[in-house]
């Protein structure tokens, strides 16, 4: 098979490095790629949001396969495109990321198809939105409705803290068109953990579930990040829990979305809170996570490729992928400055060193080579990933890999994965 995958980040070094084991494979390019994906693919300069040249490209180059591996491609219809032009595309179409793309929209089908989430209602008018925090209090969620690359969720703490954000979001516009409308949401209490399921339309598989370390700062203090570190499988979400999410929010909303007509194809995420009642629905996203991609991959033991493929052909009905039972640990290197504007171009070096360290895979996200030498050039630069006999092992192995690492302008949190280990 020949196989595009698009994006640039460690999530899609992780989904290149596993579909490039494949014995189906024949060719794989990445699109635009960085240069981890250029040791097992082929990179191609076009960019995520290019999507008329990527189709150009897929059709010239015989591509059986494309792999999106971020939302903004899939909300801009890549797969709608890609399927026109007669080519395979594992990811929803843009009508059905919209379970990623608006949270009203989520909530809707929630409310439809009967899955447990938060307590919610949605605002046009910043008036109506204040009135609603006075009346019910904090704690409070307020959230944009559109896609805030993880800036449009404010979980509040006071009433003047959710009357800032509905400011900010609707009447200063600091999100644009996407913080206009807003969604207001109970505040659920619980551990968070992510949930991946393959679906094809019609069937669900668990894909694996981890847990993420969003905050910035070790302790979980500081501002929101894309996620600086996870682990899989959390210890939380026991084998009974996630067969409960699975029945009562995977499958129902593959069914609703099914019964509107926009069948979801592609990696479902659910974003869960452990609560007291049970597992309840935070978010949906449309894709794999960044950094549980790399974790939940190194524990895959099936072939990811004819997944994929399983998954364009509504042939999941009898598919079951095998895990490792050993967990796995990402440790997110960041540049300086991250989350706000990140230091560029600062050289790094060790990486072989880290790479040679037992059990331990090191992922490029934010990485390129400026006149021959590898250098930074995003905020989340580096995901360094070990397995172990435990997840203390696999822990002290992704450490030790990153103590290796020579990057004066790196930092990273030093307690990935304390909710298990503490
Ligand atoms: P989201 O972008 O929807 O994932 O939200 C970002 C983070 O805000 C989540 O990972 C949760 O930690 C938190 N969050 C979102 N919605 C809620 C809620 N209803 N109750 C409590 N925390 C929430
Ligand atoms: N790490 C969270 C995400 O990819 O959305």
């Amino acid at each position: 098979m020949r196989v595009l995958v698009v994006g640039a980040g460690g999530r899609e070094h992780a989904l290149c490095w596993a579909i490039a084991a494949s014995p189906a494979l024949t060719k794989l390019w990445c699109a635009p790629g960085n240069p981890g994906t250029a040791e097992v693919a082929e990179n191609v300069a076009i960019g995520v949001l290019d999507i008329f040249e990527l189709v150009a490209f897929a059709r010239a180059n015989r591509v059986d396969l494309v792999v999106p591996g971020g939302e903004p491609p899939l909300v801009a219809g890549i797969s709608d495109a890609m399927m026109a032009a007669g080519i395979a595309c594992c990811g929803p179409s843009s009508a059905a990321a919209r379970l990623e793309g608006s949270k009203a929209f989520t909530h809707e089908i929630c409310d439809a198809a009967g899955i447990p989430a938060a307590a919610w209602e949605r605002f046009e008018d910043a008036h109506s939105a204040r009135e609603m925090v006075r009346r019910r209090g904090a704690p409070i969620v307020v959230k944009a409705d559109g896609l805030a690359a993880g800036k449009g969720v404010v979980v509040a703490e006071t009433v003047a803290e959710a009357e800032a954000a509905i400011a900010s979001f609707m009447e200063d516009g600091s999100l644009g068109e996407s913080g206009r409308t807003v969604v207001i949401e109970e505040c659920l209490v619980g551990q968070e953990v992510s949930l991946f399921a393959l679906c094809d339309g019609v069937h669900a598989i668990p894909l694996g579930a981890a847990q993420d370390h969003k905050r910035v700062g070790d302790g979980d203090v500081g501002p929101n990040t894309g996620g600086m570190g996870a682990y899989s499988p959390p210890p939380a979400l026991t084998p009974a829990l996630e067969q409960e999410a699975m029945t009562r929010i995977i499958r129902p909303a593959l069914a609703e979305m099914a019964r509107r007509g926009t069948p979801f194809r592609g990696i479902l995420f659910a974003g869960l809170m452990l609560t007291a009642e049970g597992p309840k629905l935070i978010e949906f996203n449309v894709r794999f996570g960044d950094p549980e991609c790399q974790v939940l991959l190194l524990r895959l033991r099936s072939d990811l490729l004819l997944a994929l493929q399983a998954a364009v052909d509504g042939e999941l009905g009898h598919f079951a992928l095998k895990w490792s039972p050993e967990p796995a640990i990402g440790v997110v290197m960041a540049a300086r400055g991250y989350p706000g504007t990140p230091v560029k171009h600062t050289p790094i070096g060790g990486l072989a060193a880290a790479d040679g360290v037992d059990g331990v895979k090191v992922f490029h996200a934010g990485t390129e080579v400026l006149d021959g030498r590898l250098v930074s050039s995003g905020g989340r630069v580096l995901t360094v990933c070990a397995t172990g006999s435990d997840l203390g092992a696999a822990r002290a192995a992704a450490y030790a890999a990153v103590a290796k690492v020579e990057w004066a302008e790196g930092f990273y949190r030093s307690d990935i994965g304390w909710r298990a280990l503490g």
